[in-house]
């Protein structure tokens, strides 16, 4: 028996594409015919194909469905139809292997021979990862990390991004944390429907070009413009990895840096549950240390926090992320550390994580809470603060490996 397909294809073209494939000579059978993705997705999953052809207006098609696809060694075979052109285009954006154009009486030249060349003559070979579209313009993205104990990486993550704008960096803040994004509610800005969402759903489609993603991320201070995160934990799914990789490859053409605020966890949920279909609450975080250039590891100066620092610093080393990173210790204050807070807390980090350069930020309750109740930036509020002194620090540090005039263009939109 030959290669597997999986054939989701509606309307006439179906019978003739299911007749094309057995006259292959027994190098194609057709395994299953799927009556919607659902179908075609558990098929694919349970191993019933090497090859898929799908309609290309089958319902709910998207790049995440096509990277399921992918990630279970199936390659996708996409159906065009010459009369609806955007089809063929939304098809290559989802990140199919092959496209070809079906007329309406549904005659499918050549299909067959194409989807062997595809699949090399029978063999499967791997399945390359879509590429993102690769924006002519290239910003750098900086992702705030921590691990659990809410050490302060939306705060950090807030005050680098407004010191970086206040710098004249062109900055986009996306709030990636799908334990309940608040980063829109922090600096004060009235929140109708996450940006991020609608970012990722327009990724999702092949629809995200730089005008769509700079009308979804409002400018919220001069050169800050803010992607707004999903408040609302259950809605985490509508932030898939493949989705979030688009929009982070796409922020680089608008922003010269792009600070996201992330999750804590990284844990691959589709390990814990067997079932590669799931979405991921965590691919959100994953895709942000992955696609970052600079992971911010922020961690707070209290005993249990050094702790689970060191231990979220073994983590994401062995799992060959967070490359190059800034380890900020947060709240760094005598009561809970000694009369000598910041030796205490770089003494340890140097012998138990190896970390010679810790950045330390002083608890400053004052300052932090009143930025809070107004929901602005500490540099607005308390700019004398020596909390804000220290992210003012870091931002000079990030700001100096980004040239201001970094060829990222302005956008012809608000
Ligand atoms: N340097 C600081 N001094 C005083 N308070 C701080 C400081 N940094 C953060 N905080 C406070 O600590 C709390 C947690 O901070 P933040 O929300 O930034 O943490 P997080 O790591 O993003 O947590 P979450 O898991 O909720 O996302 C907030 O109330 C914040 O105002
Ligand atoms: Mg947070």
């Amino acid at each position: 028996m030959g290669v597997g397909v999986l054939c989701a294809v509606q309307g006439a073209a179906e019978s003739a594409i299911v007749q094309a494939v057995e006259g292959s000579g027994g190098r194609l059978s057709v395994t299953r015919r799927c009556a919607d993705l659902t179908e075609l997705l558990a098929a694919a999953e349970a191993g019933l194909g090497g090859l898929a052809v799908v309609s290309g207006d089958l319902d709910r098609l998207d790049r995440e469905a096509v990277a399921v696809l992918h990630r279970c060694g199936v390659r996708v075979v996409g159906l065009g139809d010459p009369s609806r052109p955007w089809l063929a285009e939304r098809l290559t954006a989802h990140g199919a292997d092959l496209v070809v154009d079906v007329d309406v009486d549904g005659r499918v030249p050549d299909v067959v021979r194409e989807a062997l060349s595809v699949l090399g003559g029978g063999q499967v070979p791997p399945v390359a990862a879509p590429q993102p579209v690769s924006p002519t313009r290239h910003g750098t993205t900086v992702a705030v990390w921590g691990a659990t104990g809410a050490p302060g990486r939306t705060f950090v993550a807030v005050n680098l991004a407004a010191e970086l704008a206040a710098l004249g960096r062109r900055t986009l803040l996306v709030d990636a944390d799908t334990y309940g994004g608040v980063v829109a509610q922090v600096l004060g800005v009235l929140d109708e429907a996450p940006g991020v969402a609608a970012a990722a759903r327009a990724a999702g489609q092949g629809a995200l070009d730089l005008p769509t993603l700079a009308r979804l991320a409002p400018v919220v201070l001069p050169e800050l413009r803010l992607l707004s995160g999903i408040s609302r934990a259950d809605r985490w799914p509508e932030l898939p990895a493949s989705s979030l990789e688009l929009v982070l490859s796409q922020a680089r053409a608008l922003a010269d840096v792009t600070v996201v605020d992330t999750g804590f966890c990284l844990e691959q949920d589709e390990m814990l549950s067997y079932d590669t279909r799931a979405p991921a609450r965590n691919a959100a975080t994953l895709t942000a240390l992955e696609q970052a250039d600079l992971v911010v590891v922020v961690g707070t100066a209290d005993p249990v926090g050094v702790q689970r620092l060191v231990r979220a610093l073994a983590d994401v080393a062995d799992r060959g992320l967070a490359l190059t990173r800034r380890v900020v210790v947060n709240r760094v204050r005598s009561t809970v550390a000694g009369s000598r807070p910041g030796e205490a807390v770089a003494a340890a980090l140097a012998r138990y994580a190896g970390v010679e350069d810790v950045l330390l930020v002083p608890e400053d309750r004052s300052a932090v809470d009143a930025a809070m109740l107004e929901g602005r930036a500490l540099r607005e509020v308390a700019p004398g603060s020596p909390a804000r002194r220290s992210l003012a620090a870091l931002a000079a540090e990030v700001a100096a490996t980004v040239r201001a005039d970094a060829p990222v263009g302005r956008v012809p939109v608000g």
